[in-house]
């Protein structure tokens, strides 16, 4: 085509596509330029603006690194993460939720009963409950892998103090599917916003505050994978995640207890002398 117009342009791009090139990737590449092409056609897309936007990808390439993505977070405050979990969540199952950056491999494990507390300040947390399969069957040994925040509000990974396995653990559900740990209550945090995604963020007049939740990666054989998270209802951030994580199944609520109705069968059973925390959440897999 040696007429190219601003109106032509979409089906040009469409037309210059290869014969042999694979249909998934057909129909994604050419909605993709539709929607952008739209995109700069409908907010009429400056110069200045369009130079912006590249300098903008420039600088998140220049800072991404293996422990820190700036273009997941991009795709995290923009909605887009939560947009592919919802697009491909299994009604019956609980709903998946961002990964997030801090995930460590390797965790340590973590016994059912265990704690991830140690010595860290804070309010004692117990956390219980089952790994179900949509039918409401338990799964026998589903592996459960646990992380959250310290009490200041910082991955192990963020943390220089910390020790890389704080606030990590890995636990195997029992024959019933049962699996119970206790844990600091978990604080809410920032994303960090010391990069480009902090200046959109600032731009938006948006904060970057996430509600404090503990995040879980749980899988068996023959289940599809969940990755999620589950936030407190009391938490002054469940309605403006910056990320939008939050789903309705994942809000939980922690009950208050005094610390002669703590629990046997936990590590920290027989220790516990101030208030504590208790929550239960039921953890749902869908077949694969
Ligand atoms: C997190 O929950 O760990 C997280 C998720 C998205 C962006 C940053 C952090
Ligand atoms: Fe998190």
């Amino acid at each position: 085509m040696r007429h190219v117009t601003r109106d032509n342009l979409t089906e040009v791009f469409a037309e210059y596509l290869g014969e042999q090139t694979d249909p998934r990737v057909r129909e994604i590449l050419t909605v993709l330029a539709q929607h952008l092409h739209d995109f700069a056609r409908e907010v009429n897309l400056t110069h200045e603006e369009w130079r912006k936007g590249l300098e903008f990808v420039e600088w998140a390439g220049r800072i991404t690194t293996p422990e820190r993505n700036e273009f997941v977070l991009l795709s995290d405050v923009l909605g887009l993460s939560s947009l592919v979990d919802m697009l491909h969540s299994r009604p019956d199952a609980t709903s998946s939720s961002v990964l997030g950056p801090f995930h460590v491999s390797n965790p340590p494990p973590l016994a059912i009963g265990g704690d991830m507390k140690g010595d860290f300040e804070g309010i004692i947390l117990l956390v219980e409950g089952h790994v179900r399969d949509t039918a409401g069957n338990p799964i026998a040994g589903a592996t459960l892998d646990i992380w959250q925040t310290a009490p200041n509000g910082m991955y192990s990974s963020q943390d220089p103090d910390q020790d890389i396995h704080s606030f990590h653990g890995l636990m195997k559900a029992d024959h019933n599917g049962r699996y119970a740990f206790t844990t600091v209550r978990p604080v809410s945090y920032t994303v960090p916003d010391d990069g480009p995604v902090g200046e959109i963020l600032r731009a938006a007049g948006r904060h970057p505050w996430r509600p404090s939740h503990l995040h879980f990666i749980v899988q068996a054989p023959g289940h599809r994978s969940l990755v999620t998270e589950v936030f407190p209802d009391d938490d002054p951030y469940l309605d403006e995640d910056t990320v939008f994580g939050v789903r309705a199944d994942l809000v939980i609520h922690y009950t208050d207890h005094q610390p002669q109705d703590f629990p046997h069968g936990f590590a920290l059973s027989g220790k516990v002398t101030e208030r504590f925390l208790r929550a239960e959440f039921d953890l749902v897999l869908a077949k694969v």
